[in-house]
Parts: structure tokens; C-alpha cells; sequence
């Protein structure tokens, strides 16, 4: 160990973060193996940049100068069913994966648990994870295929979220087409000093290195070998917090494939954006190549800027819903490829001070945390698609406690698409003044994916104000 602990200990002195070993005295032989390992393994060239660019406040990528409007598909009837066409050929023939990025935790809803396992329909209170697991398998009976699903979590969340999928009995699904992986860390930086700070005596204070880190955690973990074992060539990409996702869309997979309008490479949807201020990023192109600004780097004077008929000029939020080529996926994690850029960004996380030996819980923002943004992977494609789709048949996302974006928010949301689909079977549901369904309306995957899957389904005539239906 002492040989070890005078080559670390070197180590951190020509990287000047030698207070990293303060807490060394308190630790028992195991905390001081896993302190050594885990400063061992630290990605001390990045380290050292970072913390260059945070003593000298320099920013760290500003946003793209030029940005332009980007180019969007919106489909006639006929064009669409020509893509439905081929996304279910791409389907029928076993190419297509569903990937969900779920290292996130449901802390900011006042849930104890990964935000996959958050009860999110309006009626049965049905976790995100099942809602896509139930699509997945309906998906699978209508196509007679095996569409694989690659869930990455995070070292907080992944042996909960495991351990929800077997208390679940995998919703359904075989175990061995779902496959889990852990995404990396990132060391969090003091926010004024740029030193790397202890979480506690024996550990280096980390967070989650953003859904970006999908990439080399993808093929870290073997999952994109998998794929590419399994013959699949489109990855189906979303985020763990949109219960109105539609993990297949034939359409969405018709349009990637198609030449005339994508490269294969990588496509988006996107909805309008309801205002200025909405906390959403925005596609827009620059220099030809499509890209996302996040909302947090778009200048206030682009996110108001208007076209002459008074329409947003950047109104092109981006859903997080993705489709990847695996072919592309793997070039972008070649040992050679050009790694995706880091965001910095400033959040308040409690950390252990070797002053006075006590964990400190700071009122204000006191680190920076670096994070790498999938979406910062569209400017590598030659040509990628965007398709524009409609926020009230796909887009519900529960990211807050309350307001906009919230459980409540999201759950009308759905009730009003679900509500609209029996409306157009001839059922008389309650409306109010503002055209929300007035009562919890919820269709589960497997009863029904659109509004003509209930054809064949018995209905009630009518539904009371203030009820309640689950189909
Ligand atoms: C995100 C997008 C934004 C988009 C909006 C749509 C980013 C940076 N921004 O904003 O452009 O308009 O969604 O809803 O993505 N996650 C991980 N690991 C991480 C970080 C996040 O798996 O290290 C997952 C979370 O579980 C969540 C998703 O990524 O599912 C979104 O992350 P979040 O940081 O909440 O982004 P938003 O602010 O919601």
C-alpha cells in the first residue's frame, strides 16, 4: 500500500490537488484501496484544462455564431404512409432497438427512486418504465419481431432500477432483450478555486457525465456490440421522463431511411415551442450541419427573435426523441474519434471540508459539473432529419413538482390525447371551457397505439365529469 499511496500521492501533487488525501487518516484499509483506485482512474489531462479555464473564468464552448432556422419535415398524409411503409419494413426485419437514457433520479418530483419508476399515467398510476416496456411489447405482437431494449442508468440509480424491473417481472418482457448499463462520472469542480473536492473523507466528489456519456457507455458495456450481434441498425432513442413517447414510430424510422431527406446517420422530432422562455433546446443549423442549442445557451435576443410574420425564428424544441444508426453510433466511439465537447455548468452539492471535518451543504451554487449532451452528435452527421410532430400527441414530459412540465401538466396532456381517440370512436366525454378533457381518460399500449386500434375494442357510451376510464 505505501508504494502505491507515494505514486498516487506524486500523482496528485503535479496536478496540485494533493487535499485529496486529507481525509486519508480516518479511512479503514478498505475506503483507502477504493480512494486510490478510483484517483487513479481520474481523467487528470481534462482535469487539469478545466480547471485552467475555471481559475481564469473562461468560457468554456460559447454557443455557435450564424445560426440559422433549420430545415423540418412535415409530411403530407401520403408522405408519411410511404415512410410508415418503410420504418415497418426496417421493423419487420428486426433492425430496430429502443434506448432510453434514465441515469436521472425523480428528486426534484419529491420521489425516492429512479425517475423511470415514477408513477406517471393519469388513472392507474403506471411507471415510465412500464409505459415503454407495454409499447415495446406491443410493438413486438404487431410486428412478430424482438425489438431489444438498452436501458443506461446511473451508479445512483442502476441496482434500484434492476432490482424494479425484476420485482416486475420485466413487464412482459425477456429478460435477455433488455439490457442495463451504468453511465460514467465526471469529478465536480469547486466553483471558485477549480480544485477537485471529497464527498466524503474516502471519495472524490463525482456526478453523472450527462447523457452524452451514452456513447462511450454504450460501448464500454458492450451494448453496442450486442446491437451489432443482433443485426439491429437503428437505435430508437429517448429520455426516461416523456410518457407520451412513442418508442416505435413507424414513420419517424421511415424518414431516417429515407435518402431524400437524411444521411441514416441521426433524426430528430421536434415540436413547436409554446414561447420564448420555454426551457427547451432549439434546432438550428450552422454551416449547413443541424445542431441543438440547449436552452441555457441561447442568448435572450435569438430565443425572442421573430420572422417577419411574427413567428419565432428558433420555435424548433427539441423532444430528446432520436434515431442513430449503430454504424454511426460506433464510428463516434472509435479510440480515434473526436470526443463529444463538455458543458459546464454551476449546482449547488454538499461536500466533505477537511477543515473542519464535517459535510458542508452549501445555500448557494458551489461547483461546476461537467456533462456531455447527446444531442451534440447531430453536427457530425452529413444530412440529418428533423420531423416535425405535434406536443399534444407526443410530447408530456414530468420534470417538476408542479406547473409546467409537471406530473399534473403531463397527466391532462394525456388524458386529452386519449380523450380525443375515444371522441373520434363516437364516445361523449366531459370538455371544459378551455378543451381539456374534464375527467382521467388513460389507454394502456396494449390495448391500443393510436386511435384506430380501438375499433375492435368495447367502449363505454359516454364518460361522467370528473370520472374516471382505463382501457
Ligand atoms: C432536456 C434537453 C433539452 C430538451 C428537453 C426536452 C438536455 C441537456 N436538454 O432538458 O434540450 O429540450 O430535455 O424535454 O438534455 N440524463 C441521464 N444522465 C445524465 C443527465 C441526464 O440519463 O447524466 C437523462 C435524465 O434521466 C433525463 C434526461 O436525460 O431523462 C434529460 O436530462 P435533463 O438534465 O433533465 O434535461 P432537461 O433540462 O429536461
Amino acid at each position: 500500500m505505501s508504494e502505491r499511496l507515494a505514486k498516487i500521492r506524486e500523482l496528485l501533487d503535479a496536478h496540485e490537488q494533493g487535499h485529496l488525501l486529507s481525509g486519508w487518516d480516518q479511512l479503514d484499509e478498505s475506503s483507502r484501496a477504493d480512494l486510490l483506485d478510483q484517483l487513479q482512474l481520474l481523467p487528470w489531462d481534462t482535469i487539469d484544462v478545466v480547471r485552467e479555464s475555471i481559475v481564469h473564468r473562461v468560457d468554456s464552448n460559447p454557443p455557435p455564431q450564424d445560426l440559422q432556422p433549420p430545415v423540418v419535415c412535415d409530411p403530407t398524409p401520403e408522405e408519411a404512409a410511404a415512410m410508415a411503409e418503410r420504418g415497418i419494413a426496417a421493423i419487420k426485419a428486426g433492425r430496430v432497438a429502443a434506448f432510453t437514457v434514465a441515469g436521472g433520479q425523480g428528486t426534484r418530483l419529491g420521489w425516492n427512486g429512479p425517475k423511470g419508476t415514477y408513477p406517471a399515467t393519469p388513472v392507474s398510476g403506471k411507471p415510465l418504465f412500464a409505459i415503454f416496456a407495454e409499447q415495446i411489447l406491443a410493438a413486438q405482437r404487431r410486428y412478430g419481431v424482438t425489438i431489444p431494449w438498452y436501458i443506461m442508468t446511473s451508479p445512483v440509480n442502476d441496482a434500484a432500477t434492476r432490482a424494479f424491473f425484476l420485482d416486475n417481472k420485466c413487464f412482459g418482457l425477456q429478460r435477455s432483450n433488455i439490457m442495463m448499463f451504468p453511465q460514467g462520472t465526471m469529478p465536480s469542480f469547486d466553483a471558485n478555486t477549480g480544485m477537485l473536492m471529497l464527498s466524503d473523507p474516502g471519495r472524490v466528489a463525482e456526478n453523472p457525465d450527462g447523457h452524452g456519456g451514452a456513447l462511450t457507455a454504450m460501448a464500454r458495456s458492450g451494448a453496442l456490440a450486442d446491437m451489432q450481434a443482433r443485426g439491429i441498425t437503428i437505435i430508437s432513442a429517448f429520455q426516461v421522463d416523456n410518457p407520451l413517447v412513442q418508442v416505435i414510430d413507424e414513420c419517424f424510422i421511415g424518414l431516417h431511411e429515407s435518402p431524400d431527406h437524411s444521411s441514416g446517420e441521426v433524426s430528430s422530432k421536434m415540436v413547436a415551442k409554446v414561447d420564448p422562455t420555454e426551457p427547451v433546446g432549439v434546432f438550428c443549423q450552422v454551416d449547413g450541419r443541424t445542431r441543438v442549442v440547449e436552452y441555457s445557451d441561447l442568448s435572450e435576443e435569438l430565443a425572442v427573435a421573430s420572422e417577419v410574420d411574427g413567428a419565432l425564428r428558433f420555435a424548433a424544441a427539441n423532444i430528446a426523441i432520436h434515431l442513430y444508426s449503430v454504424e454511426f453510433v460506433a464510428s463516434l466511439t472509435d479510440p480515434g474519434a473526436d470526443e463529444l465537447p463538455w458543458h459546464r455548468a454551476r449546482k449547488k452539492s454538499s461536500w466533505w471540508d477537511p477543515a473542519t471535518g464535517s459535510i458542508i451543504d452549501p445555500a448557494e451554487p458551489n461547483v461546476v459539473k461537467l456533462e456531455r449532451f447527446i444531442f451534440d452528435v447531430l453536427p457530425r452527421a452529413r444530412r440529418s432529419a428533423i420531423l416535425q410532430t405535434h406536443r399534444a400527441c407526443e410530447f408530456a414530459p414530468i420534470k417538476n413538482a408542479s406547473g409546467q412540465d409537471s406530473a399534473a401538466s403531463s397527466q391532462q396532456i394525456q388524458s386529452d390525447l386519449y380523450g380525443g381517440w375515444l371522441k373520434k370512436q363516437g364516445v361523449d366525454l366531459p370538455w371544459d371551457e378551455a378543451g381539456h378533457v374534464a375527467a382521467s381518460i388513460e389507454i394502456g399500449p396494449l390495448t391500443a397505439m393510436r386511435s384506430e386500434d380501438l375499433a375492435g375494442v368495447e367502449l363505454p357510451g359516454h364518460v361522467d365529469q370528473g370520472g374516471s376510464l382505463l382501457l
